[in-house]
Formats: C-alpha cells, sequence, structure tokens
C-alpha cells in the first residue's frame, strides 16, 4: 500500500483553497492508501505567533481535518510538535540543504519581503518540510500548486541523501488536483487565496457563516463581460470561481459552462454561493461536535503514537547511516 503523507499551517484561518487544494484529496486518499495528516505547528513558529493564538488554530486545524471527513480509523492525525524525529530529521537535512537552493524558495521570498528581520527558521523552512515527508517515506503529497517547489527540494534532498549515505529515502511524487490546484482571491485573481490575507474579502474561511460567503461571493471581482467560460488567461476571475464552484457542486467545467449559457453573472454567484454554502454546513456542524465532544486530544495523541512508530524507524536508519554512535 502506498503512503502518502501531508501537512498544514495553524496560521490562520484555513479557506476553501487549503481545502479544495489539500483537504479533499486528503480525505479521497485515506480509503486505499496509508496516510498521515498533520497540523504542521513547527513550522507556524517560522513567522511569530501569539502563544494562546497557536494554541486555538492548531486545535482547530485537527478539528478541520477530522470535521472535512479524515477518519482516524483509517488515517492517522497527528501534530507535528507531538512527533519529535520531525526536529531532529529536519536539523539533519539542515546540514544537507544547500544555501542557494532555499534562496530560490518562492515562499520564503513572499514572506520575507519587505520585512526588517526575518527568523532563520523561515529561511530553512524546506529543510524541515522535507524531513516531514521523508520520515515516512512517503510516495505521494497532496498538496496545492504552490507547495511544488517544496517538493521538488524534498525529491532533490531524498537523491542526494541516498547517494551520499545509502539508500533510505523513497523520492516522493507531489499530488495536485486539475481543477483548483491554484484557488485565487476573490479580490484579485493574480494572487492565490490565502489565510495570511489580512483583507477577509479575499478569501471564503471554512467556518464562515452562510451569511458572510452570500456576501464574500457576491462582492468577488469579476471582468466587465457576461460569458461563463473558463478561460484563466483571458477571464481569471470567472474561471476561479468556476473551479470553485466544480469542486463544491460537484460538477465538471463543462457542465457549468452548458449550465450558464447565456445567462450571465448574476445567477451563476448566486448558485455559487449556495453551493459553498450547502458545502461547508455539513463540514462545519460536523466540526462543532467534534470540539464539543472532548475526543480530539485522544485522536491526536493516537496519530502520534501511531505515526511516531514509523518517524523514529527512519530516523534510526538515517542516524546510523550517517555515522551517528547508537545510545
Ligand atoms: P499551507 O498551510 O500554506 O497550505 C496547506 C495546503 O493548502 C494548499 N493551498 C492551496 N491550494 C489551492 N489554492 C490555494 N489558494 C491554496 N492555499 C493553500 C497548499 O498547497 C497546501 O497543500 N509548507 C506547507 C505545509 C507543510 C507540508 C509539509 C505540506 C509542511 N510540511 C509536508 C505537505 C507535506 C504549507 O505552507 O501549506
Amino acid at each position: 500500500m502506498k503512503r502518502v503523507l501531508s501537512g498544514i499551517q495553524p496560521s490562520g484561518n484555513l479557506t476553501l483553497g487549503n481545502y479544495i487544494g489539500a483537504m479533499k484529496n486528503f480525505v479521497k486518499l485515506q480509503h486505499d492508501h496509508q496516510c498521515y495528516f498533520m497540523v504542521v505547528d513547527l513550522h507556524a513558529i517560522t513567522v511569530p505567533q501569539e502563544p494562546a493564538a497557536l494554541h486555538e488554530q492548531t486545535e482547530t486545524v485537527a478539528a478541520l481535518f477530522l470535521a472535512a471527513g479524515i477518519d482516524p480509523a483509517k488515517a492517522s492525525v497527528f501534530l507535528q510538535s507531538h512527533v519529535s524525529a520531525h526536529a531532529e530529521l529536519g536539523w539533519l537535512m539542515t546540514t544537507l540543504v544547500y544555501m542557494g537552493e532555499l534562496e530560490r524558495m518562492t515562499q520564503f521570498k513572499d514572506k520575507s519581503e519587505g520585512k526588517e528581520s526575518v527568523g532563520a527558521g523561515l529561511f530553512t523552512y524546506p529543510a524541515l518540510m522535507a524531513a516531514d515527508i521523508l520520515l515516512y517515506n512517503a510516495d505521494l503529497v497532496p498538496v496545492g500548486d504552490d507547495q511544488k517547489q517544496h517538493l521538488e527540494i524534498t525529491r532533490d534532498l531524498a537523491h542526494r541523501f541516498n547517494k551520499r549515505f545509502g539508500e533510505q529515502f523513497i523520492v516522493p511524487e507531489p499530488y495536485i488536483p486539475q481543477v483548483g490546484a491554484r484557488i485565487m482571491s476573490l479580490d484579485d485573481a493574480s494572487k492565490k487565496m490565502s489565510k495570511s490575507n489580512p483583507n477577509p474579502g479575499s478569501s471564503i474561511a471554512l467556518l464562515d457563516e452562510p451569511d458572510v460567503i452570500r456576501k464574500k461571493i457576491s462582492r468577488a471581482v469579476t471582468d466587465s463581460g457576461r460569458e461563463i467560460k473558463y478561460d484563466p488567461a483571458n477571464k481569471p476571475e470567472v474561471s476561479n470561481l468556476m473551479s470553485i464552484y466544480s469542486h463544491c457542486a460537484d460538477l465538471s467545467i463543462a457542465e457549468i459552462e452548458a449550465k450558464y449559457d447565456g445567462l450571465g453573472y448574476g445567477p451563476f454567484k448566486k448558485d455559487l454561493a449556495e453551493a459553498v454554502v450547502g458545502a461547508l454546513e455539513p463540514l462545519q456542524q460536523r466540526y462543532r461536535d467534534i470540539r464539543s465532544s472532548g475526543e480530539l486530544r485522544t485522536i491526536l495523541r493516537q496519530g502520534a503514537e501511531q505515526a511516531s512508530v514509523i518517524a523514529n524507524e527512519t530516523l534510526r536508519g538515517v542516524k546510523e547511516k550517517m555515522g551517528f554512535v547508537k545510545p
């Protein structure tokens, strides 16, 4: 059975982008793969986090994993900081990665741009992410398009280690959706929808109330035409809304084009809003049930125990190959 690993940072309110780009595939892959899904709290602190907010967001994201349909009987759900092998292999990977490789990372450039002081952890972030993936010898990593570059560096590090120290790691493949790999902001289709964008109107949060969702969609930017046509180069705003609709209503792009042929943006946006509300309402209900049931801690503890078995075994192999003396 193939192994799957992925993670999401608890650094803000999860958006429809996170759901469509990544979480939907987590849920899909769990049925016939050995899956590890984690909240990457160690990654979140590469930018300053207020401790109480980090604590709350971490639990929120873990509960959203379950609310989205990840079944802890099928997949291990855990927090990165609960499996100490991540930090340890992360350090070993930091010694393998080159400064030049890290300097090329667009996520680093975006997040450090214009900042007076930037933590060193933000720079070495990809080494920790490589460790996350390689610890489980994951074959597939379900992510959105923006993580491709990090996957590339992970693959390079796997090859580099295997060549220098002997076969240890599987070289992982990204698993990216065909439609919706890059959901764009509602106010500016040249930027990706992001949980860290300070303008709440730019994104739909998974926990937004139905009326907030309706308002955000009615205000979403479109072009001055009226044709519902998937054409990302010339109609990026409408094409983005169509990708969202496709996922939330389970319709193909061709079906959406046929359904709104000649109807204009008004009816399309109205139905889109109801499709998003309809997709998120059951998730939100399950989220509330999970938070009030008190079962989250137990699930996370069990997930970390399961993950630690594989992670510690890999770490032992890595340290032995690198020449560390056994305790
Ligand atoms: P993060 O927390 O920024 O995002 C989590 C996942 O959501 C996807 N995503 C999107 N997909 C489509 N459209 C969007 N607008 C959009 N915004 C976010 C991301 O591609 C990602 O899959 N570095 C990672 C976290 C990480 C990780 C890992 C992922 C740490 N270790 C190991 C996979 C495996 C990140 O910052 O994701």
